[in-house]
């Protein structure tokens, strides 16, 4: 049963006041909640949503009804007849210990713990779950005090004390209304470190972090963060935090990365602990990322939250911004925009060309969970990008506080949020509403013209067709540009028709032309600087001008591109035979970036990595995973015999003390390109720096390099590290990966060693990630066979009986079997029919169910 956007209705029923009361006993727990209800339209029955409970009582202002007064059934309970304005009070029975979805009340570890969104609370208390219904919150929680110490939930604690048999209990109130997919609870026995931050009103705000006892020294990078985040959105949006206490729970067991719960944020434990044995530099960057995304959903998401889910972009797409903002301006290097890029390529783009292509403001789906995707995300975040770049970095400001001015306290749609842009800004913003409703990436092809000192430029834009929209329209494509003479120098442009100032086209139609010189050259053009749109730039360059771009661009990312772009021709001439003119280029133009590189090392160690093989693999017209890898791997070779020299440079910096997160970077690539080659000095230096570096970024970096050569080197370290990550759950995940990725000959036989390791669990979503994750996206030689695609669909089949929402992430790598060729588009159709004909998930069924009737 689909919901469609289309039959959004207000909601009939409000509930003003929720007070819980939440009995936690060793075999099961007791939920009872007390509602204030009206009723805002005559004549309709009162619908609660209520999943994997059993209702014990139920009555309205005190009279407990009879059982022919309403009706139960497995997802909820129906009462036909209320009156106007009535207290209903609930008491069901609820079995957190037996929950393995990880949605709802759940244990993790030494704690029970809530994930509410999107419909987590109906499976702790019968409510209208739907985001458009605010209440004001009051939560008493009770415990065996020993087993569990410390009692959280939203806002701000009210009462507390003993009680018999050694219990305890705790009551919270949170002071702002908010949906029930912000509603969290924590009940265990954890760890806590306390800071203070004052905000810019002088505002004291209590910082708590809650760990597993032994992490308390793990927390100091994530507490800073928070600092910094609440800092920035003081600065930047002029947004203060709202609460006197901030708590941030880590979770070992959690689905995804966290959870904004107002004033109690829910992390995976990965999104949190962090020190330098134990994370690496990537890890540090992630965890400051998904701080900053938790407390930027204060203002955008819960102080101004979504109507209902097909508005998701709304809080989600403007908390990516305003992540990366913040994420910008804390870091002196010109990558942090590269990798949002790379991100949005790898992830999104291959979502919006496939079966599952949905657009940024969905009009349907079966189950919410499947669409908090990176269309949803990274994409919405491209969206308001592009706004911002058209109404101007203050202007976009005050239409996002203006916004939030305007809904402060209720539920919003996308459209509001675009009407306050408009209602600041000089702009209409209409064809952005296309690109809210229009899933697919449009491709915007260039042609060009040198006749008579003159260079002409024709842009084309089109939208491939998706599932279920055949047609598309033009959209408002903002695309950085610049004209090079070929001795590298930028050249000036005069105002021209079509440009919105120097340095950006817009194109709003299916075709524009542009008209510059007279010049004595033909001129270089470079487009989508800081990658100025989400689309697909079709213009045919050749490897030499990519090559002057490398060096004459000073944007870090069109330098990237272009190297990558590079990359991905020398890769297609090596897919075709032997190396020949372009992988001349390549290897010239990174020599010479070698011997005159940036200042900025972070950038540097980008410029000389690989493309992904997903991103070589997009550029076939149908994918040969066999030939795509082997080509890859050919590159590598050619790359790392022609800069052996710089390479060993760069690849010493890992022992020689050097410091710092770039020259970090740098040194890994460095030495996975060396320890490609084989020889027994590159293995050496990664085994030894693997087995004995106390800089997880430098050990992680030599496993990775050892992964894929199959050398005496790379067991030696594995079983090192096994064995002394032993007692580390985040470390031991590594290994499972490094392992899962590194599976090749008799790939059953292999699988299975790892999942019959007495340290691997279907219980654990991070465990199951680190192995059927890495294997189906990260190890390209074994997963793509027929056979393993067999194999990996019978293992989601397993997972999906316990967790279903984990099963439907990780089926993506089956899902596009159309892209690829003979037998492995066959082969993952076959996996699909398969796991078509068993009883599935409404999560994992719909994404099997799109992949076998969506196109493309
Ligand atoms: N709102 C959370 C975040 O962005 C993610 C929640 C994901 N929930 C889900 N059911 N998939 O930060
Ligand atoms: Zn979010």
């Amino acid at each position: 049963p689909a919901v469609l956007r289309e039959a959004y209705q207000a909601p009939a029923f409000l509930i003003s006041q929720v007070a819980l009361d939440v009995e936690i006993r060793d075999e099961h727990t007791v939920v009872r909640a007390d509602l204030n209800i009206e009723r805002q339209r005559p004549d309709i029955p009162l619908l609660l949503d209520a999943r994997h409970m059993r209702l014990q009582a139920i009555a309205i202002d005190d009279r407990r009804l009879r059982a022919a007064e309403y009706e139960v059934s497995s997802d909820r309970i129906e009462i036909a007849d209320v009156p106007q304005r009535f207290r209903l009070a609930t008491t069901v029975v609820i079995d957190p210990e037996g929950n393995r979805a990880l949605e709802g009340l759940y244990r993790s570890g030494p704690m029970l713990c809530t994930q509410c969104e999107a419909h987590g609370f109906s499976r702790i208390t019968p409510f209208p779950d739907r985001p458009d219904v605010l209440s004001r919150y009051r939560v008493r929680i009770e415990a065996h005090r020993a087993t569990y110490p410390v009692l959280l939930s939203n806002g701000n604690p009210v009462e507390s004390g003993d009680l018999p048999e050694g219990r305890h209990f705790a009551v919270w109130e949170d002071p702002y209304a908010k949906p029930c997919y912000l509603f969290a609870l924590v009940a265990g026995d954890l760890s806590c470190v306390e800071d203070e931050f004052v905000t810019r009103s002088g505002r004291p705000v209590r910082i708590g972090f809650y760990v597993d006892h032994g992490n308390e020294s793990r927390v100091d990078h994530a507490i800073a963060s928070l600092k910094r985040a609440m800092r920035w959105d003081e600065d930047h949006y002029g947004l203060e935090y709202d609460l006197d206490r901030y708590m941030v729970v880590a979770a070992r067991d959690f689905n995804m990365g966290a959870m904004e719960n107002k004033g109690l944020n829910l992390f995976n434990a990965a999104y949190v602990l962090a020190s330098p044995d134990t994370a690496t530099d990537d890890d540090y960057e992630a965890v400051e990322a998904v701080i900053g995304h938790e407390y930027f959903h204060n203002w955008t998401g819960n102080r101004v939250t979504c109507r209902d889910w097909f508005q998701l972009s709304l809080k989600e797409g403007l908390t990516v911004l305003r992540e990366q903002q913040f994420r910008t301006a804390s870091r002196a290097s010109g990558v942090a925009r590269i990798e949002q890029v790379q991100t949005l390529r790898a992830q999104q783009f291959p979502e919006d060309a496939g079966p599952t292509a949905h657009s940024v403001r969905p009009d349907r789906y079966v189950e919410i969970n499947n669409f908090y995707t990176p269309t949803v995300y990274e994409k919405g975040a491209e969206i308001l990008r592009m706004i911002e770049a058209l109404q101007g970095p203050g202007t976009f400001v005050e239409g996002v506080r203006r916004y939030l001015h305007e809904f402060d306290g209720q539920a919003a749609t996308i459209e509001d949020f675009l009407a306050a842009q408009e209602s600041v800004g000089q702009r209409n913003l209409d064809g952005f509403r296309t690109w809210y409703s229009q899933a697919g990436t449009p491709v915007v092809r260039v042609e060009d013209e040198w006749r008579d000192g003159h260079y002409r430029l024709r842009l084309y834009q089109q939208t491939p067709p998706t599932p279920g929209q055949p047609v598309k329209r033009p959209v408002p494509i903002p695309i950085g540009f610049a004209l090079y003479d070929p001795n590298g120098a930028e050249l000036e442009l005069p105002p021209t028709q079509g440009l919105v100032r120097e340095d950006l086209i817009l194109i709003e139609d299916e075709a524009m032309e542009l008209s510059f010189g007279p010049f004595e050259r033909r001129p270089v053009p470079a487009f989508l600087h800081g990658f100025s749109a989400p689309v697909r730039l079709d213009y045919a360059y050749t490897p030499q001008q990519l090559a002057l771009l490398v060096t004459a661009e000073a944007d870090p990312f069109l330098r990237w591109e272009s190297v990558q772009e590079l990359m991905i021709l020398a890769h297609a001439e090596l897919v075709d035979g032997e190396p020949g003119a372009i992988v001349g280029v390549l290897l010239e133009t990174l020599q010479r970036l070698a011997a005159n590189p940036p200042e900025d090392r972070a950038l540097l160690a980008w410029l000389m990595s690989l493309p992904a093989l997903t991103m070589l693999a997009e550029r076939q017209a149908r994918i040969d995973p066999e030939a795509v890898v082997a080509a890859h791997q050919r590159l590598k070779l050619e790359i790392g015999a022609a800069l052996c020299g710089p390479f060993s440079v760069w690849a010493e910096w890992g022992s020689t003390g050097e410091r710092g997160v770039d020259r970090r970077a740098l040194s890994n690539v460095a030495l996975d390109y060396l320890a490609a080659q084989g020889t027994s000095a590159a293995l050496e230096l990664a085994r030894k720096r693997a087995m004995n570096s106390h800089n997880f970024t430098l050990v992680l970096g030599a496993l990775n390099a050892l992964n894929g050569t199959g050398s005496s080197q790379r067991a030696l370290a594995l079983a090192a590290c096994r064995e002394s990550w032993r007692d580390d759950p985040l470390r031991l995940d590594r290994w499972f990966s490094l392992e899962a990725r590194a599976i090749d000959g008799d790939v059953a036989a292999s699988l299975q060693i790892l999942l019959d390791d007495s340290a691997f669990t279907w219980a654990n979503p991070n465990r199951v990630r680190a192995v059927l994750g890495a294997f189906g996206t990260q190890n390209w030689r074994a997963f793509h066979r027929p056979e393993s695609y067999a194999l990996y669909a019978r293992l989601l089949l397993r997972l999906d009986g316990t967790n279903p929402q984990v099963a439907s992430r990780l089926s993506k790598p089956l899902l596009r079997w159309r892209r690829y060729a003979e037998p492995w588009g066959g082969g993952m159709h076959d996996a699909l029919m398969t796991l078509s004909a068993e009883r599935l998930s409404p999560d994992l069924g719909e994404m099997v169910t799109r992949a076998l009737d969506g196109g493309h």
